[in-house]
C-alpha cells in the first residue's frame, strides 16, 4: 500500500502529478538550460569533473510528451517549500555511487545489471530479537511517499520523491537492548558486479551510521522506490537510508546490513578523509567543507545557486535532537 506522508507538509492533493507529467518536466523548463560545470570535486580525494543531463534527450521527451497530448504546466508535486521534484531522468542519471565509479553519469551505465534480487537485509547486534529481512518482507511494510531534499556535501541538490517506510518500522520489531546507542549500516560487498570496490583506495564496504535516535526519527526512511517505481540500482536498489537532513553520504545504498551497537561506527568516509567527513554531517551552511564553502548549492535542473538550509530546511524535525553545538561535516563530538 502507498501511503501519502510528507514530513509535517501540507500540500493539496491536486498538486500530485500524473506520472507522464513529471517524467517531462523538462518540457516547461526550457529557460532552464543545463550547463556543464567542471572543478566540483567530488566527496572523495579524486576529484572527477561531473556532468549534467543533456538538453538533447530531454527535449526529446518533451516532444514525446507534447504528442502524448501532456500540458504539464501546473500541478508539479512540489515539496513542502514549494520546489519542484527533479526529474526523473536527473535523479536516474547524476549519482554518486562510489562502488560503480567516481563519475556522475558512470553509476547509471555500470549498474545496470547488478543483481538485486534475492536480497536479505540482517537486523541484528544489541537487540532482544535478532532478524533477517527478505526483500518482500520488507516491501510488506506500508510503503509511504516522501518528497525530501538530498543535499550532497559536494554542493549540489535535488528534491526526490522517494518511496519507502521509516526506519524506525524495523527497530522496533527487533527491539534494541539498553546498551544501544548506535545503528550501523553496511552496503554489499560484491567485488564481482561493483568494479569500484576493486580498487583499494576505499576501505570497502560502505559503513554509515547514526545515533539511535537519529535513527528512530521519523523523517529517517529505508527507501525502496522512487517516483512510484522500484528503485534503480543506481539510486541504491534494492534498498538504501535517506536521512534528509544530513548530506548525501550518509544516506548509504543497497544495504544488507543492520547493527545497533554501543560505540559510535567508523564510517567508510570517517576512515578515508576523517579531516573533512564526520559522523554527523548535518547540513550547515555555516560550517564550510575544508576545500569549498556549503553556503550555497546547485540545486539539479536549476541556473544559478541558492542558499542552503540549516539541516537542509527540516530544523524544525530534528534541532531537538541537537541541543548543544552546532554539527558540522568534520566532527564527531555529540
Ligand atoms: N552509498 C554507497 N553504498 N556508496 C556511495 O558511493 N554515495 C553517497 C550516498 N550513498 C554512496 C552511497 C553520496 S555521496 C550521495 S550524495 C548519495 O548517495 C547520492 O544518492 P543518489 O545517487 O541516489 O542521488
Amino acid at each position: 500500500m502507498l501511503i501519502k506522508k510528507r514530513s509535517g507538509i501540507k500540500i493539496p492533493s491536486s498538486e500530485i502529478t500524473p506520472k507522464q507529467w513529471y517524467l517531462s518536466r523538462r518540457h516547461f523548463m526550457t529557460g532552464a538550460a543545463i550547463t556543464t560545470t567542471a572543478g566540483l570535486l567530488a566527496a572523495c580525494r579524486s576529484g572527477q569533473p561531473v556532468n549534467t543531463s543533456g538538453t538533447a534527450a530531454d527535449s526529446q521527451a518533451a516532444e514525446a510528451a507534447a504528442t502524448a497530448g501532456v500540458v504539464p504546466t501546473a500541478g508539479l508535486m512540489v515539496d513542502e517549500l514549494g520546489d519542484p521534484v527533479n526529474a526523473y531522468k536527473d535523479i536516474t542519471t547524476y549519482n554518486n555511487y562510489y562502488e560503480f565509479n567516481t563519475t556522475k553519469d558512470g553509476p547509471a551505465k555500470l549498474a545496470q545489471d547488478f543483481p538485486t534480487s534475492p536480497w536479505e537485509v540482517k537486523v541484528g547486534g544489541l537487540v532482544k530479537t535478532p532478524k533477517t529481512y527478505g526483500l518482500e518482507e520488507l516491501l510488506k511494510f506500508d510503503q509511504e511517499e516522501r518528497i525530501y531534499r538530498l543535499r550532497c556535501v559536494e554542493a549540489w541538490s535535488m528534491v526526490i520523491p522517494w518511496n519507502g517506510f521509516p526506519l524506525a518500522k524495523i527497530l522496533n520489531e527487533v527491539e534494541p537492548t539498553a546498551e544501544a546507542n548506535y545503528v550501523r549500516f553496511e552496503t554489499i560487498l560484491d567485488k564481482e558486479n561493483m568494479p569500484g570496490q576493486r580498487s583499494p583506495f576505499f576501505p570497502w564496504p560502505y559503513v554509515e551510521g547514526l545515533t539511535i535516535e537519529e535513527a528512530m526519527n521519523d523523517l529517517t526512511i529505508l527507501a525502496t522506490g522512487l517516483y512510484g517505481e522500484p528503485l534503480l540500482p543506481q539510486n541504491g536498489a534494492p534498498i538504501r537510508l535517506v536521512v534528509p537532513w544530513k548530506y548525501g553520504f550518509k544516506s548509504i545504498k543497497a544495504i544488507v546490513k543492520i547493527d545497533l551497537v554501543a560505540e559510535m561506527p567508523t564510517s567508510l568516509w570517517m576512515a578515508s578523509a576523517p579531516n573533512e567527513y564526520g559522523f554527523f554531517a548535518n547540513v550547515n551552511p555555516e560550517v564550510d567543507h575544508p576545500r569549498w564553502s556549503q553556503a550555497t548549492e546547485r540545486r539539479i535542473g536549476e541556473l544559478g545557486r541558492r542558499a542552503t538550509l540549516l539541516f537542509n530546511g527540516y530544523a524544525d524535525q530534528v534541532s531537538h535532537l541537537y541541543p548543544d553545538v552546532a554539527y558540522d561535516t568534520n566532527t564527531t563530538a555529540r
